[in-house]
């Protein structure tokens, strides 16, 4: 390979059908079809729906990412894919894509974790990964403090939610306070005309006794539950509730523990170098008040952009293509998708 490799990756754990090209450490294409607005509806991702909507996507998004990178998929020197974890039946479709194309191909197949593939991309956004890095995720479905001294194949996992995961307690917050779903991009919006400090919401897993036990964990579920029954207690006795101040008020609490923890985890473990990504390092606030502790605390903060911390093929790439460099062995051709593929194991 004289070039840089040319690299497809296909991510399905979700509901995004993603599909991304990457030459090496550049973004070339990156296609998403998302069947959120069918879940909408439900207020939550419904497998079934979402695999039947992989399907549909598969083709023409692979068709779009040729097209958006001007390659054809002769010119692939590999394939990569999301093994795991995710939706079973989600995941099934896009290892049986990836699988169709390396032996259509005849190219190396990359099974990658998708935890890992959040890290990786910001390779395509701000050059090669310091080595340790500090990750911080946090999305929908998981939320993990991880260790990296190399993305391809040393993940630690440090700490991560006992309960809901902080996007899933964004979507939750948002339903009782009546905004739509998926319900974190709302709260944001709606916080920035509230009071971040009008309602003293707890913080979990923050107490001196939990620190000991829980040190990198996190916990939402009963910050949900004293939003809600702050909600209740204010509806029940007739007064107005400020949806503004509960929001930013929430908000607040989440942003507050994730980024304390992840500067702890950092000074503690020596990590000059924090990394936030998944759908929720979207977050304005999340990423004003990272921002300015780690400035106070001399750490380097890299978020992608948005929509590189959503779920999205171009992560699964970047991971693909970082496996080529370093020369590791492609995964076997009867790979399986694992729903709960561990976060250490980086390649199926
Ligand atoms: O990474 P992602 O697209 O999919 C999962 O793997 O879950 O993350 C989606 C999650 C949802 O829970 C959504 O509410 C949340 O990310 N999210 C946000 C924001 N944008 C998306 N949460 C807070 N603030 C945002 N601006
Ligand atoms: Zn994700």
């Amino acid at each position: 390979m004289s070039e840089e490799p040319l690299v497809l990756g296909i991510e399905t754990s979700c509901d995004e059908t993603g599909v991304g090209i990457v030459r090496g450490g550049t973004l070339l294409a990156d296609a998403v079809a998302s069947s959120v607005d069918e879940h909408a509806r439900f207020g939550g991702v419904v497998p079934e729906v979402a695999s039947r909507a992989h399907l549909e996507a598969m083709v023409p998004t692979i068709e779009r990412a040729c097209h958006q990178a001007g390659v054809r998929l002769g010119d692939l020197d590999a394939i990569a894919v999301t093994a795991g974890p995710g939706l079973a039946g989600a995941l099934l479709v896009g290892v049986a894509a990836a699988k169709a194309l390396a032996v259509a191909l005849g190219r190396p197949l990359f099974g990658v974790n998708h935890l890992a593939s959040h890290v990786a991309v910001d390779v395509v956004e701000h050059g090669p990964l310091p080595e340790p890095t500090l990750a911080l995720l946090v999305s929908g479905g998981h939320s993990s403090l991880l260790l990296v001294p190399d993305v391809t194949n040393d993940v630690r996992p440090l700490g991560a939610t006992i309960d809901d995961a902080a996007g899933e307690a964004f979507d939750k917050v948002a339903r009782l306070l009546g905004l739509p779903f998926p319900g974190g991009p709302h709260i944001d919006r709606v916080a920035r005309d509230g009071s971040a400090v009008a309602i003293d919401f707890p913080r979990g897993l923050t107490s001196g006794k939990d620190m000991a036990r829980h040190r990198f964990d996190f916990s939402f579920s009963g910050l949900k539950t004293a939003v809600s029954r702050w909600v209740q207690l204010r509806q029940q006795s007739g007064e107005t509730v400020d949806v503004a101040d509960v929001a930013a008020s929430f908000q607040e609490a989440v942003v507050d523990v994730l980024t304390r923890k992840a500067v702890l985890a950092c000074r503690e473990h020596g990590v000059d170098d924090l990394l936030i990504g998944g759908g929720v390092a979207a977050n304005s606030r999340l990423r004003a008040m990272a921002q300015s502790r780690c400035e106070d605390n001399g750490i380097r903060l890299r978020v992608p952009r948005p929509a590189l911390c959503t779920d999205n093929g171009a992560m699964v790439a970047a991971l693909g293509a970082q496996m080529l460099l370093r020369g590791r062995p492609p995964s076997p051709l009867d790979l399986p998708a694992d729903s709960s593929m561990p976060v250490t194991r980086v390649l199926a």
